[in-house]
């Protein structure tokens, strides 16, 4: 969510005085629900509800989402794109650059969703039917808030969940409601794997946390980032509708709209069910190692598009995340994957991370290091130590020698029989250095063409990385990469020459 910006601005000499600030607010906080409790014992969900109907957010009218035909149950009952309603929470301030990022991953017609937002916005017929509909949040006036750091919208932002849930029709076979921000992209495939692991019946809250391992302190290891997007089961959505404002009522000092959502989900008992493929992305600069890296599951989302920088060396942020979508198309379910194989003749170690780029390092660099994100970005304080982060990180060195060469994706295509893609990555050119290692020198390599069959199934089974192996080539500066299941007894080794991980922090 784009309001934590305001913490990153928190100089690091500030922050011991901030950490005393928000001990004194929870400190007063636990007081003040102390009070709350002695003066209303009685806090049942059948309570919060009549209390609702007097909500001036209930007056939002009915809207019914109807931009897609109610999926054909009986041909195939798995949970498809028409099952899903998205909550987008935008700000009319905002809109006009954010609309862009929205338009990447909408597919209009196929897909339901709502853009909640706080007040008119310019729009024409014929754009509109390239977004979906647009509705203004209920009015929250009547709402307390009492965080001096925050905004009041967190709460507008925190009832997109209820809004969206009362605008849909309970016969139209809606399974899932998914939240994001006006800068969340997803991948709408890869949401679908992992929605269809999950009864949407049953009480489901799953998301992912921050990059930040002070902001998941801050706030919660519990609560899932809003702007990393987030999914609730139908069940869970009905009865969260149910005693959401009334929820919120009792946490007016919490910072910001996620917050108060984990808040509700902790009084309903219910936890987090974490999913590594949505990104908050609480970071700045260039996330190239964390999506050269990713971990082994579906991409599901990318956030703060804003603040990084765009994907693609030399694009504009836009045409860098369209870029991206391209080999979505041919195989979502592989998009950032990440294979390790070598080159044993030459001594080189490859990281493929499919339809993104591909690495080329000199010397044979074990996995358990390569599966690691390099940090070419900086944290949510804009430090570049492996202290800030929710998960390992690996130093990158600016010895010449450790660089890797690096590759962008130029294209990718379907080869001739069909059932294999042809990417093509190219170098991204950066000044040479010379490095006096007695081994092949990669810099000749100028083009990585890797072939690959898709594997729609590839995540209904246990979660494996898949295998790659140079392949011979007469094609000229050319490496060419086979990516593919492993086959038995297949693993991912050569002697050990270096190790990236002893010559750094
Ligand atoms: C739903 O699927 C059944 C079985 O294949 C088919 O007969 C029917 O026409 C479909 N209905 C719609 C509305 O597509
Ligand atoms: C399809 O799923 C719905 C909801 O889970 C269930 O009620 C229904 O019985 C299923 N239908 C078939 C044909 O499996
Ligand atoms: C779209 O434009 C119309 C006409 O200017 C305006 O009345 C309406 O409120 C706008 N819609 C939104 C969501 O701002
Ligand atoms: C919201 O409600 C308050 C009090 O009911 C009212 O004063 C205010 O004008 C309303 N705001 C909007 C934007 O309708
Ligand atoms: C929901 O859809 C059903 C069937 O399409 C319709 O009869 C009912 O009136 C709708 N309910 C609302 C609240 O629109
Ligand atoms: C190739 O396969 C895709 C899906 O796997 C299909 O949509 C497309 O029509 C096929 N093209 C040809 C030429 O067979
Ligand atoms: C990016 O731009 C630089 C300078 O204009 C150019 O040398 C380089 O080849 C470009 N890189 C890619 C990947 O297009």
């Amino acid at each position: 969510m784009k309001l934590k910006n305001k913490i990153s601005s928190i100089s690091p000499c500030n922050q011991r005085f901030i950490s005393s600030l928000l001990a004194l607010i929870s400190f007063t906080c636990l007081l003040y629900s102390f009070r709350f409790i002695l003066n209303s014992p009685c806090v049942l969900i059948n309570n919060s509800h009549n209390h609702n109907g007097n909500d001036p957010g209930r007056h939002v009218p009915v809207i019914e989402i109807r931009d897609v035909a109610r999926p054909n149950m009986t041909l195939d009952n798995r949970t498809t794109l028409d099952h899903i309603v998205f909550g987008i929470a935008a700000s009319s301030k905002f809109w006009p650059g954010r609309k862009e990022y929205v338009k990447t991953w909408w597919r209009p017609g196929r897909m339901r969703g709502v853009v909640w937002l706080d007040g008119p916005v310019k729009n024409t017929t014929a754009e509109n039917t390239l977004l979906p509909p647009m509705r203004f949040s209920g009015n929250t006036s009547s709402f307390e808030y009492r965080n001096r750091k925050g905004h009041r919208s967190a709460i507008r932002i925190s009832r997109i969940i209820s809004e969206t849930f009362r605008s849909t029709n309970a016969t139209d076979g809606v399974r899932w409601f998914v939240m994001g921000d006006d800068d969340t992209v997803f991948v709408p495939d890869n949401l679908l794997r992992v929605l269809r692991r999950y009864n949407h019946e049953g009480f489901w809250y799953i998301g992912s946390n921050s990059e930040s391992h002070v902001q998941n302190m801050e706030f919660s290891y519990n609560m899932a980032y809003g702007g990393g997007g987030f999914a609730v089961s139908y069940g869970l959505a009905k009865a969260v509708e149910r005693m959401q404002d009334a929820c919120i009522r009792r946490y007016p000092g919490l910072y910001g709209s996620d917050d108060r959502i984990q808040a509700c989900m902790a009084e309903l008992g219910v936890p987090l069910t974490r999913d590594l493929g949505f990104h908050q992305f609480d970071i700045y600069g260039n996330a190239f190692g964390l999506l050269a890296a990713h971990p082994v599951t579906p991409l599901v989302s990318l956030h703060h598009l804003d603040l990084i920088e765009p994907i693609f060396p030399n694009m504009t942020r836009v045409p860098a995340l369209r870029q991206l979508w391209v080999p979505q198309g041919y195989d979502s379910a592989a998009l950032m994957q990440q294979s390790i194989c070598y080159d044993p003749s030459r001594s080189w170690t490859v990281s493929v991370s499919w339809g993104y780029a591909v690495q080329l390092f000199r010397g044979i660099h074990p996995p358990r290091e390569m599966e690691l994100p390099g940090r070419t970005f900086l944290d949510w304080y804009k430090k570049s130590d492996n202290k800030g982060f929710s998960f390992n990180t690996r130093h990158v060195t600016r010895h010449a020698c450790y660089k890797p060469y690096v590759y962008f994706l130029s294209d990718v295509q379907r080869k001739s029989g069909n059932d294999t893609t042809v990417s093509q990555y190219v170098r991204h050119w950066e000044p040479d250095q010379p490095c006096k290692w007695k081994m092949a020198d990669p810099s000749r390599v100028e083009r990585v063409v890797v072939h690959k069959k898709p594997d729609p199934n590839m995540w209904d089974k246990a979660p494996r990385r898949n295998c790659c192996r140079v392949v011979r080539t007469n094609a000229k500066n050319t490496l060419e990469v086979n990516v593919g299941e492993c086959g038995e007894d297949e693993i991912i080794a050569a002697r050990v020459t270096v190790s990236l991980t002893e010559t750094g922090t």
